[in-house]
């Protein structure tokens, strides 16, 4: 097996001053990257900031004899995240490796929510991840090398109760990276997702204690590693905990032509539902083009019977 090495490599982690972001960070350098520490240094909810948290992981870096510097940006902040691309750029003059991790929470029922807890939770987590990897695409696309990793949940691949803003932000990286990694490919830029769980302040009191043990955010972060390495697979949604793996994907049933014209009635679709509902057979399609083609793919089968 040959080791995974980053030797030569400028990542950003966002969110790396605690947690998961801290693990992948503190994995990258030893693993011979140079390593670009963000943390705004937030409480769970968003609220305060301090550079402390980053600073300390820049610490725990050079003591390991690794390169990094911390930036104190809010992933939100479209000229501070500007500016973390600019300096990352000036030291070091390549951004290989982006992983996009920093998050909040502002759980509530949905009654419960307000317009401001949604927009906040869709500002960290989805605009924070798509304002670095927008600033950084350019680069890669020239360097015709890009790794990138943005950190979805099973919140939003299946939903939990309290989670709706969380929910839809995770799920809508998903959809950027099925449209990233088809733009990407052919300058080498491969993006994948990571479904993390690990025991961290945000999932405190979540679980019981013994459970919690099992889930060191550390053990996360070697199948991150494999999401970012040179060979790495593309357009994946890799889940980890407790250092279990496995890859999650959207799919479809086979499903039913039911008719067209008059034939096409609600009651028509009603008498096909079980057809249509089948999970017996079910496809992943690696990009929407390929849906349209099992439309028609029913629509043939259903001609020729
Ligand atoms: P954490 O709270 O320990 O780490 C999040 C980090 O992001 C903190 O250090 C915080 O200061 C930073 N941050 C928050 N807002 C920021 C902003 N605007 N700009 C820059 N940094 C900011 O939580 P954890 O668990 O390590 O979470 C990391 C990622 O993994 C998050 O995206 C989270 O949603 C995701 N995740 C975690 C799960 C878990 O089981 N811990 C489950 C599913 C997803």
């Amino acid at each position: 097996m040959t080791d995974i090495r980053f030797d030569g490599k400028v990542a950003i982690v966002t969110g790396a001053g605690g947690g998961l972001g801290r693990c992948h960070a503190l994995e990258l350098a030893r693993r011979g990257a140079k390593v670009v520490v963000n943390d705004l240094g937030a409480a769970m909810d968003g609220s305060g900031g301090s550079s402390e948290a980053a600073n300390d992981v820049v610490k725990e870096i050079e003591a390991l004899g690794g390169e990094a510097f911390a930036n104190g940006s809010s992933v939100s902040d479209t000229a501070g995240v500007q500016k973390m691309i600019d300096d990352t750029m000036a030291k070091w003059g390549r951004i290989d490796i982006i992983i996009a991790n920093a998050g909040i929470l502002r759980d509530k029922s949905f009654s419960k929510m307000t317009l401001q807890d949604i927009e906040l939770v869709m500002d960290v987590h989805l605009m924070g991840s798509f304002k670095p990897i927008k600033a950084a695409w350019d680069i890669m696309k020239e360097q015709n090398y890009g790794r990138i990793v943005v950190t979805t949940s099973s919140t939003g691949l299946y939903g939990n109760f309290g989670q709706a803003n969380y929910g839809a932000a995770k799920l809508g990286l998903v959809g950027m990276m099925n449209t990233l990694k088809i733009e990407g490919a052919k300058n080498n830029i491969k993006i994948n997702a990571v479904c993390p769980v690990a025991a961290t302040r945000m999932t405190e009191g979540l679980m019981p204690p013994e459970v919690l043990a099992q889930l060191k955010p550390e053990y996360v972060t070697p199948g991150v590693m494999n999401l970012v390495k040179e060979d790495a697979p593309t357009g994946m949604v890799l889940s980890a905990g407790a250092g279990a793996f496995s890859m999650a994907e959207i799919v479809e049933t086979n499903g039913a032509f039911v008719g067209q014209g008059d034939a096409l009635t609600a009651e028509a679709v009603a008498a096909k539902w079980d057809q249509i509902t089948d999970k017996s057979v079910q496809t992943h399609f690696e990009m929407g083009s390929a849906h349209g083609q099992n439309i028609f793919r029913l629509l043939s089968e259903a001609a020729k019977s």
